[in-house]
């Protein structure tokens, strides 16, 4: 099976916590790769035509695993060549490995809450981000997930003080050598 440029690619699906950069990352790393991008909360949006914030309000958390979910069996089932971004809990679906290579975007918790307050849109970024009202129970949360997402993980990239050129490039020479 071949593309117009070249040979199918497997998918790179990006995970990692709220904030990370995993959106900057996939939008910078298309420029310069063959790869398609897509965005599960993108998805989920388009879905039921509402924002992510607004189905936690409206259906509560567990409704929108359950979208996740979903969203998990079409990419697994129909979508080839794509960088696929995550929400930070997408990780929890079944059979993550089976949609793509798994890249995780790592910093520590401190980190990743500075990128988002130095951010020209930081008021923006924290009202979408509902898992991140309370910054004591977003931190708990951190530290719960941190080693499942090393766990799953088939590459781990360290983002911290990176550009998202230097990351997106790591990322297409570590998913090359990992084929
Ligand atoms: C979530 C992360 C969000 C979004 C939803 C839940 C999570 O995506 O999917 O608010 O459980 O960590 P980002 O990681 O893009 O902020």
């Amino acid at each position: 099976m071949q593309t117009i440029k070249g040979l199918f690619l497997k998918n790179i699906v990006l995970i990692g916590f709220m904030g990370v950069g995993k959106g900057t990352i996939a939008r910078e790393l298309i420029k310069h790769s063959e790869y398609i991008a897509l965005d599960t909360d993108d998805l989920i949006e388009s879905m039921e035509n509402c924002k992510v914030k607004a189905i936690f309000e409206a259906e509560g958390e567990e409704y929108f695993r359950v979208l996740e979910r979903k969203v998990a069996e079409w990419l697994q089932e129909s979508v080839k060549n794509t960088l696929i971004s995550t929400g930070g809990g997408f990780y929890k679906v079944k059979n993550l490995k089976k949609i793509g290579t798994v890249v995780l975007l790592d910093s520590p918790f401190e980190s990743i809450l500075r990128r988002i307050h130095e951010h020209p849109n930081a008021k923006k970024k924290l009202k979408k981000r509902p898992l991140l009202s309370d910054l004591k129970k977003a931190k708990m949360l951190y530290n719960e997930r941190r080693p499942q997402y090393l766990e799953l993980a088939d590459i781990v990239i360290d983002v911290t003080d990176k550009s998202a050129l230097e990351c997106s490039q790591e990322i297409l020479k570590k998913v090359k050598d990992n084929d």
